[in-house]
């Protein structure tokens, strides 16, 4: 049967599969923009925990003067240990363990019970919105739709059309996204999507700092946060994310872009992975956190903490630079998503303006000769801008 082409003003119910962090979170999102929402989880202990703690949620929200009636929201909720529960919604977003041949029988299996214009989204980080895709008939109805976590708090939402999806569904859901008062960015189906692609460097080159002995990981630390201005430094970040989280983003992405050695991943953070030292959930990562948590404490001088910062900013603009380059996203939606996705404190395109594309593209070619390592190789777009000393925004 033909996908019928239908108005996203018309979805009145969504469904959610997976009622972990992300689902319940995006759940919440949903509900507070007015949605009946239904949760579906095949663990119904999961859905009870996920019930409790919406609940409490939305009270608090409520008690923080940040939500009218909690009651009345938490009356658009219906919460079912079955699949067929979701069989009237008109979106249904999984977020469910990110294992593509169980994503790929749950998108099957939903195809049997909802209607024929029910669209199908994927919360996956990783997976190929395509791979997906194949498991259903209408591949046209599906697409990407990546929230970041707490999905209540975060803005960014990427959308991710996959070659498969039908024309126009990217920018309904973009409309939508907007309705529920997100930052919505469209991004092509290549791995990372824009957030865990672009934001590589950040960890990648200044664990490999930190391996060569130019810098503790402390002073890393401190010039990203005291000069570069982001809001954690590359260690204590991954701590906080955790590194079975974090590592398996860089080694997916390394393996995904077919062993690119600009996504190199790290043994440092390899042996933490293997030692069960994941970050702060386990107590222990680059830092201890069992008792009062680290100090960071850096002896380094500014021309010092200049060079680090700049190593890993250039990294991180030919990045953006070269997604851009590739068409991955608009340059307005590159920045927005770093600024929006990982609370950069700039827009890389717009940092590089400021810098100067030549300035970047001269701190990449001296990388390039010091290491004769393909990693350091500059965009062509970042050499054709700096050559000709072009800007991304006027
Ligand atoms: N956690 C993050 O920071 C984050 C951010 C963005 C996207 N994501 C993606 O979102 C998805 C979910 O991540 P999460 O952190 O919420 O996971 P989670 O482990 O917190 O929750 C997953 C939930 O899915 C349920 N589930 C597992 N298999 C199921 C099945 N076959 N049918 C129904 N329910 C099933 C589990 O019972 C669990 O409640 C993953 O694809 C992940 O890559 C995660």
């Amino acid at each position: 049967m033909q996908f019928k082409n239908i108005s996203i003003k018309k979805i009145m119910i969504i469904g959610i599969v997976g009622s972990g962090a992300m689902g319940n979170g995006i759940a919440q999102v949903a509900a507070t923009s007015g949605h009946k929402v239904v949760v579906y989880d095949n663990n119904a202990a999961a859905l009870e925990k996920a019930k409790a703690s919406t609940l409490q949620t939305l009270n608090k929200l409520q008690e923080k003067g940040k939500l009218a009636d909690a009651k009345a929201v938490f009356s658009l909720y219906h919460y079912t240990d079955e699949l067929s529960g979701l069989a009237d919604c008109g979106l249904v977003i999984e977020a469910i363990i990110e294992n593509l041949d169980i994503k790929k029988q749950v998108f099957a299996a939903l195809e049997s019970i909802v209607s024929d214009t029910c669209i199908l989204a994927s919360n996956t980080s990783s997976l190929s919105i395509a791979s997906i895709a194949a498991s259903v008939k209408q591949a046209e109805r599906v697409i990407g739709i990546h929230f970041f976590n707490p999905a209540p708090l975060m803005a960014l939402v990427e959308i991710i059309p996959a070659i498969q999806t039908r024309e126009g569904l990217a920018e309904e859901i973009k409309a939508l996204m907007l309705q529920w008062k997100k930052a919505p960015v469209l991004t092509k189906d290549t791995p990372g999507f824009i957030v865990n692609r672009v934001a590589r460097p950040f960890y990648g080159e200044a664990i490999k700092i930190m391996e060569e002995g130019l810098a503790t990981k402390e002073d890393i630390d401190v010039a990203l946060t005291i000069l570069g201005g982001f809001k954690m430094g590359p260690f204590t970040l991954t701590d906080y994310i955790g590194h079975d989280v974090n590592y398996v983003v860089t080694e997916t992405v390394f393996q995904s872009f077919f062993y690119d050695p600009r996504y190199r991943p790290s043994f440092s953070q390899k042996r933490l992975l293997e030692a069960g030292w994941l970050g702060r959930k386990s107590g222990r990562g680059f830092y201890n956190y069992e008792n009062e948590g680290p100090v960071l404490k850096s002896n380094l001088d500014a021309a010092q903490q200049k060079e680090i910062v700049e190593r890993i900013l250039f990294m991180l603009i030919n990045e953006a630079v070269e997604a851009l380059y590739l068409n991955i996203a608009s340059a307005a939606d590159l920045d927005l998503a770093m600024t929006k996705g990982v609370n950069y404190p700039k827009g890389l395109l717009a940092w590089c303006d400021e810098l100067g594309a030549d300035y970047v593209l001269a701190g990449l070619d001296a990388l390039y000769h010091k290491y004769h390592d393909d990693r350091y190789r500059a965009s062509a777009m970042l050499r054709k801008y700096g050559t000709e000393k072009k800007k991304f925004f006027n």
